[in-house]
C-alpha cells in the first residue's frame, strides 16, 4: 500500500500547495468518518497488528501516534485509529481561536524529506474545540485508543498569563480526552519557548495542578534546548509528578544540504521536521532516559519513516512514539507498517515483550 501512495496519490498531493493538500486529505478523512463501511474498509487496509503497551494507566494497543499539528480542529478523530495508529495527539488547541500566521506557512523539501512550517498555532479555539470532541462522543464514534490534546497559548496573551492561559483551556477539554501535553516548545509563537525557563514552567505546571485531579499530564521540549535546560525541566517534571515527556518538536536548526529546492526552503522561518531531525530528537530521547533512569515515560517523536527509525527512538528510551512528517512522506500505511516491522524485529532479535525493547542501547 505505500509503495501505491509514494508512486501515485504522492505526487498529485504534492503538485497542491502543502497546506492545500493537508486541508483537503483532512477534509476527506472528516467525511470519511462519517460514511457508513468507509472506516471499516480503511481499517482492512490500513490496520495495525496489537503490540500492547501501558503507559501512565492508559493502555496502547500499539506505541505508533499522530503527532500533534495534523489534526488541529478535532477534523477526523475516528479515522486515527482505523489507519492504524495506537493513539492520537489532537490540536495544539489555545483558549482563543487563532488564524495563525500568514500563508503561504508549510513547505516541503522533498529531496531531504523534511518540512518547514511556521503556522502558528491555528486552532478553533478552546470552545469550539470541546464542542467538536463532544460531537465525536455523542456520535459514538470515538476510538478505543487514548486521544491526548496538545496545549499551546494563545498569541494575544502575555508570557506572564500563560498560565491562566494554558489552565483556561486544560479546563475546557480536560473531561474530553485521556492525556494532555503541555506545548511550551513551537518555535512559531513568539517568545513561547521562553516558557521552557524553569520559573515559568514552574508556575504553569502549578496552576495547572491545582485544577488537574485526574489526567496525566506531559510536556513537550524542543529540540534545540541545552542539555543543562533539559534537565531544568526534567526536575519540574519530577517535582510536579508528571506522567512523561514528548521529545520533541521541530528545530529551528537547519541541515546542510546539496539540493537546490531544500536550499531554498531552509531559509523560511519555522521549524524543521522529518528526517533531518531524526538524530538529534534520538540524542535528546538518550539523555532523558539516562537522567531520569528510565522512570519518566518518553513519546519519542522527530523523523520517524519507519520501523527501524522507530526502533532507534524505542532503544534509545522512548515508551511510544509519534510521526507527522513520515506520514505525509510515505502515506497512510505508514502506522501498520511500523507496527509490524517492530514485531517483526523483536521477533528476529529474540525480544519477548516490548517493554523489553524500551532503552534496550
Ligand atoms: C505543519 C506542522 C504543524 C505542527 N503543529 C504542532 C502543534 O500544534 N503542536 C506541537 O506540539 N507540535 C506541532 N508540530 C510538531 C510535530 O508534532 C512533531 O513534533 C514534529 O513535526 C517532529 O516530528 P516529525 O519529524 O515526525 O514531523 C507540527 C509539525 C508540523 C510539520
Amino acid at each position: 500500500m505505500g509503495w501505491i501512495y509514494r508512486n501515485c496519490f504522492r505526487s498529485l498531493l504534492f503538485l497542491q500547495e502543502s497546506e492545500a493538500a493537508h486541508n483537503r486529505v483532512l477534509k476527506g478523512l472528516s467525511l470519511a468518518s462519517k460514511i457508513p463501511m468507509l472506516p471499516t474498509i480503511a481499517d482492512g487496509l490500513y490496520g495495525a497488528p496489537n503490540l500492547p503497551v501501558e503507559i501512565a494507566g492508559m493502555r496502547f494497543t500499539n506505541p505508533v501516534g499522530l503527532a500533534a499539528g495534523m489534526d488541529k480542529s478535532a477534523a477526523a478523530v475516528p479515522m486515527w485509529e482505523r489507519l492504524g495508529f495506537g493513539f492520537a495527539e489532537l490540536g495544539g488547541v489555545t483558549r482563543h481561536a487563532q488564524s495563525g500566521n500568514d500563508a503561504p506557512r508549510m513547505f516541503r523539501a522533498v529531496a531531504d524529506r523534511a518540512l518547514v512550517n511556521r503556522m502558528g498555532f491555528n486552532n478553533p479555539g478552546a470552545d469550539t474545540f470541546a464542542r467538536a470532541l463532544s460531537e465525536w462522543h455523542a456520535r459514538d464514534d470515538w476510538p478505543s485508543h487514548p486521544i491526548g490534546i496538545n496545549l499551546g497559548k494563545s498569541k494575544i496573551t502575555p508570557l506572564e498569563e500563560a498560565a491562566e492561559d494554558y489552565t483556561f483551556t486544560f479546563r475546557a477539554l480536560q473531561e474530553l480526552a485521556d492525556f494532555f501535553v503541555v506545548n511550551i516548545s513551537s518555535p512559531n509563537t513568539p517568545n513561547l519557548r521562553k516558557l521552557q525557563n524553569k520559573s515559568a514552567l514552574d508556575e504553569i505546571l502549578k496552576t495547572l495542578r491545582a485544577v488537574n485531579s485526574e489526567k496525566p499530564l506531559l510536556i513537550k521540549v524542543a529540540p534545540d534546548l541545552t542539555t543543562e535546560a533539559i534537565d531544568d525541566v526534567l526536575d519540574l517534571s519530577a517535582s510536579h509528578s508528571l506522567a512523561g515527556i514528548v521529545a520533541t518538536n521541530t528545530t529551528i536548526t537547519r541541515p546542510e544540504t546539496d539540493d537546490a529546492q531544500c536550499e531554498k526552503i531552509y531559509i523560511e522561518t519555522g521549524g524543521l521536521s522529518g528526517a533531518p531531525l531524526r538524530q538529534r530528537s534520538t540524542e535528546v530521547i538518550a539523555h532523558i532516559f539516562k537522567h531520569t533512569e528510565g522512570k519518566l515515560p518518553i513519546i519519542g517523536v522527530g523523523g520517524i519513516f519507519s520501523a527501524d527509525d522507530a526502533w532507534e527512538k524505542i532503544t534509545a528510551g522512548a515508551s511510544l512514539v509519534q510521526v507527522y512528517t513520515g506520514l505525509i512522506y510515505n502515506g497512510p500505511s505508514i502506522a501498520g507498517d511500523i507496527v509490524r516491522g517492530l514485531k517483526a524485529r523483536m521477533e528476529k532479535e529474540g525480544v519477548r515483550q516490548f517493554a523489553d525493547l524500551i532503552g534496550k542501547s
